[in-house]
């Protein structure tokens, strides 16, 4: 499998293989299967999280295209801008940001990291899908450097080949344990994520059944469609026969609430109950969402007691410290 890689420009910002924590007391106390966490919040750069295994590819490619910046969108709070301004920090590219929204009036969370990483942020006010991007491209082609546009959340056919690698570091992982997974349930928001652990899933013939938690409104079978795709770029790219179909992808919305970014009892839940009984931080937004998902159908016995399922922790805790007053766990 390491051969379809091979040829693929990578940047070396990864700190791997991220562990996997086995969750016994969560599950005992739930009564559950058997629970793994793959702990992608520690990928290592500028706080970890999974959009770095996204750009390990994508700040490849622009390196070999010979570009000297990146450009970006997103939200104010951005896990994904913030890994790119520190991926770019550390490959020696200039990063460039256009954010949804106004300059605060305090800078914190990812934003403040963002500063610290060095990027330059561009505010967009109500242009929150990268409207602007190509005027930002224009004026960092005038100062004489070749930018590089990150997709949004990173997710196209290059950034599908990071999570599509994460699959081989899972199953060396698996084999040493000698354990052998029935489900892997992941956040899936932007696609990337998802549709690179399909394609590693099949390319290691790893065989778990993959669960995406929606954390975006439901896109009416875009969003499905749209995984398939890059994962089927992917997959040609890397010269590997498998293709899929939007049916493929399994996408469970139900657990969405008010919606994106909403905290509600779910999340605040699962954030509680892994740290009082693992002592990992889960973020309110993605993982609170992912776990409390898991919980729940735990408690519906979605899952027998011998089965194995391993959540993907995508990272995000900054929003912890960003969002405290909404969270308020107690006791
Ligand atoms: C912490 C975190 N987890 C999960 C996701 C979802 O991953 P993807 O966008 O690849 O679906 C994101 C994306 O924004 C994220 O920031």
């Amino acid at each position: 499998m390491n051969d379809y890689f091979e040829n693929i420009p990578r940047a070396s910002i990864l700190n791997l293989p991220t562990p996997i924590s086995k969750l016994t007391r969560l599950s005992d106390y739930l009564g559950g299967p058997t629970i793994y966490l793959k702990r992608d919040d520690l990928t290592g750069l500028g706080l970890g999280g999974n959009k770095t295994r996204k750009l390990e590819y994508l700040i490849g490619e622009a390196m070999a295209q010979g570009c000297d910046a990146i450009i970006m969108h997103g939200d104010v709070q951005s896990n994904c801008c913030r890994q790119a301004a520190a991926a770019a920090a550390a490959t020696g590219l200039r990063c460039h940001l256009a954010l949804s929204g106004e300059i605060p009036v305090v800078a914190e969370g990812n934003l403040l990291l963002d500063y610290i990483f060095g990027a330059e942020i561009h505010w967009c006010g109500d242009y929150t899908n990268g409207e602007l991007v190509p005027d930002i491209a224009a004026e960092v082609r005038e100062k004489g450097l070749k930018p590089y546009i990150i997709p949004y959340g990173g997710s196209n056919s290059t950034g599908v080949l990071g999570f599509a690698t994460a699959i081989l570091e899972i199953r060396d992982q698996l084999e040493l344990c000698g354990a052998k997974l029935d489900y892997i349930v992941t956040p899936s928001s932007s696609g990337g994520t998802h549709a690179g652990i399909m394609l590693g899933n099949d390319l290691c013939s790893l065989g778990a059944r993959i669960m995406g938690i929606g954390i975006d409104n439901d896109h009416s079978g875009e969003y499905e469609k749209y995984m398939a795709m890059i994962a089927n770029d992917a997959a040609e790219r890397i010269g590997y026969f498998r293709r899929y179909s939007a049916a493929d992808f399994e996408m469970d919305y139900s657990y969405l609430g008010e919606g994106h970014g909403v905290i509600s009892p779910l999340e605040k839940e699962a954030m509680h109950l892994t740290g009082k009984y693992e002592g990992i931080l889960l973020d309110p937004v993605y993982n609170g969402k992912a776990m409390g998902a898991l919980i729940d159908m735990i408690r519906k016995g979605r899952f027998s007691k011998n089965e194995t399922v391993l959540l993907w922790h995508t990272g995000g805790i900054q929003a912890v410290f960003t969002r405290s007053g909404e969270i308020q766990i107690k006791g």
